[in-house]
């Protein structure tokens, strides 16, 4: 396997609380490669965008990393003064938040915003600017840029302020984009929009992607990869198609089984009965455990490792020209995963 573009490694990230602390992020290792469109999926405050925030130094206060190293292209960036590291980050990296209209400034045309940084960072003229500014617009599927180069943010609609915010993200020639929910604001029509606008790039330009959201739908669209997160910690990792066709945890088999699918003749809709665990408590065992419909005494007392899994019931796969990071699972009971549809009861399942 040659090496990732992005490399994560045991990423921790805590959040002081006046007795004690929140363990948001525990210990999470992922990686991206070159043009990849990665996905991170899990339910609200399961971790997923403060994991992604802490890859850009954007931890909002008073989160702060306990440990995690970070690598671009092999190269481990531990022990690099912050400057230069800030800059090696954002050189490589631009992220995309869910609310165009906070992350935009309100009393600026939206032009100018997408030219400030080839002017501040590139060194442009103004005119280069905004001529740059202008086909990024338009890359990013904006007709008309020269007119909507002028105008502000309120005057524009959410899918096309979200288009404006992933042109400022390419605007500094970033190898990879962070996108937290970028999406969820939107309605279905605008979201398939912008999530085509994403998958554009990685195809014309081979920008990479790594994609968080709670919806598995959103992520299945744009991704082809897929880290699964769940109380803080990855409990899942594979390719999309082998994780969708045979999910080897049981949250990533409830998730699923969560998504309507249209192409099912008998809808059968699982609601994952149950809270996440509190993250300022010490947990013990395996943190599914107490929402999982496979548990058994083992998982309330040993916490399972995500390890590698073999995947002997693959139906169609598609073709690999070079093999990714292995299928991993955190569960004691993998081996019994081809069997977990036939173990959900009725009670279990909404008929719709
Ligand atoms: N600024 C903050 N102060 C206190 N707790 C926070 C803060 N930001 C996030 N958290 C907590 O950290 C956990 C993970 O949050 P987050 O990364 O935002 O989850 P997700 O993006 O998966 O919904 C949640 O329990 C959330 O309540
Ligand atoms: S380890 Fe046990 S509780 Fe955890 S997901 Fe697997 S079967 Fe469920
Ligand atoms: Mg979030």
């Amino acid at each position: 396997m040659t090496v990732p573009m992005l490399e994560v490694r045991d990423l921790n990230v805590d959040i002081p609380l006046p007795h004690g602390r929140l363990h948001a992020v525990r210990g999470i290792s992922l990686s991206v490669g070159t043009g990849e469109s990665v996905g991170l999926v899990g339910e609200s405050g399961s971790g997923k965008s403060l994991a992604l925030r802490a890859l850009l130094g954007l931890l909002p206060h008073p989160a702060r990393i306990m440990s995690g190293t970070v690598l671009i292209d092999g190269e481990d960036l531990t022990g690099m003064a912050p400057q230069q590291l800030h800059r090696r980050l954002t050189d490589t990296m631009s992220m995309i938040f869910q609310d165009s209209l906070t992350a935009l400034n309100p009393v600026k045309r939206v032009g100018d915003q997408i030219a400030e940084a080839p002017r501040r960072k590139l060194g442009k003229s103004r005119s280069e600017a905004r001529a740059i500014a202008v086909d990024l617009m338009s890359r990013v599927g904006i007709a008309d840029a020269e007119r909507r180069y002028e105008l502000y943010p309120h005057q524009l609609s959410g899918g096309m302020r979200q288009r404006i915010c992933i042109a400022i993200a390419l605007s500094t020639k970033p190898r990879l984009i962070l996108a937290d929910e970028p999406t969820t604001a939107l309605d279905v029509t605008i979201q398939a929009q912008v999530l085509g606008v994403l998958s554009k790039l990685k195809q014309d330009e081979n920008v990479g992607l790594l994609l968080v959201s709670h919806d598995l739908a959103v992520v299945s669209q744009t991704c082809s990869r897929l880290y699964v997160m769940y109380a803080g910690k990855l409990v899942e990792s594979g390719d999309l198609l082998d994780l969708v066709q045979s999910p080897k945890h049981p949250y990533t088999f409830s998730l699923l089984r969560s998504v309507p699918d249209p192409d099912r003749r008998v809808h059968r809709l699982l609601t994952i009965e149950g809270q996440p665990p509190d993250l300022s408590q010490p947990i013990v065992g395996c943190s599914f455990a107490p929402r999982c419909p496979f548990a058994v005494d083992l998982c309330a007392r040993q916490e399972p490792p995500l390890e590698p899994v073999v995947v002997v019931d693959r139906r169609a796969v598609a073709p690999q020209t070079e093999p990714g990071p292995p299928r991993k699972s955190a569960c004691w009971k993998v081996d019994t995963a081809p069997m977990w549809p036939s173990l959900i009861s009725d009670e279990m399942a909404v008929r719709r």
